[in-house]
């Protein structure tokens, strides 16, 4: 098994010490920041917006992962790669055209995410996994840190494995929610790439060697 890519989600960071703890990830094992953006219309939360995904680019010295969840995503592309996105995910299920949105994301030579919901099949997404850079396959209702994992995930990341390697794509697979040191380990034999962990990392006491026990989990 290989060595899991970590994305700290910094929607569970003390937003009033918001510095110090990009500084923390900075220091730490995690290969990724990863940023939720929340509209309050395609989930029932707002988070934050443009303005502090590039307050914290300013501080990062690692690669911003960043997660839409929010409508008509084709609008801020370009504005979140000025904010620092180095990935975009947009929503499988906020795109009509998902086709035309990944060549855009890849025009701004960032990498092109598409990110899913628990009830979306994956099947859906084999006509362009070609085109696809990683998937986000939500583990929980998106909109909340801190909510339980949801077991038929494991499910899923196996048929999604399949669709990827039958059609000699190089897409990576993203768990996003309730991830843990529990289930981190089922997770990369079904064959996932890069764990986001939120809570797990941010409420544990030492939230660098947490990172660091994802990291040793193969
Ligand atoms: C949920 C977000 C997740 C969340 C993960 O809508 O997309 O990235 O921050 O948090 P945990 O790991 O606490 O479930
Ligand atoms: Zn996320």
């Amino acid at each position: 098994m290989k060595t899991p890519l970590v994305a700290p989600s910094i929607l569970s960071a003390d937003f009033s010490n918001l510095q110090s703890d990009v500084e923390m990830l900075n220091q730490s094992e995690a290969d990724y920041i990863h940023i939720d953006i929340m509209d309050g219309v395609f989930v029932p939360n707002i988070s934050f917006g443009l303005p502090v995904c590039d307050a914290i680019y300013r501080h990062a010295q690692k690669p911003l992962d960043v997660h839409l969840m929010i409508v008509k995503p084709e609008q801020y592309l370009s504005a979140f790669r000025d904010a620092g996105a180095a990935n975009i995910s947009v929503h499988y299920e906020a795109c009509t055209h998902l086709h035309r949105t990944l060549q855009e994301i890849k025009a701004l030579d960032c990498r092109a995410g598409v990110a899913i919901n628990p009830h979306t099949n994956v099947q859906l997404l084999e006509d362009c996994i070609g085109d696809i850079d990683l998937v986000c396959m939500m583990s929980v209702n998106p909109g909340f840190g801190g909510q339980n994992f949801i077991e038929n995930t494991y499910k899923k990341v196996r048929q999604l494995k399949e669709i990827i390697a039958e059609n000699e794509a190089s897409t990576l697979i993203e768990i996003d929610g309730g991830v843990n040191a529990q289930n981190a380990p089922k997770l990369m034999g079904a064959g996932a790439d890069i764990l986001v962990a939120g809570s797990f990392v941010f409420k544990s006491v030492d939230p660098q060697a947490t990172i660091k026990e994802l990291k040793a989990i193969c």
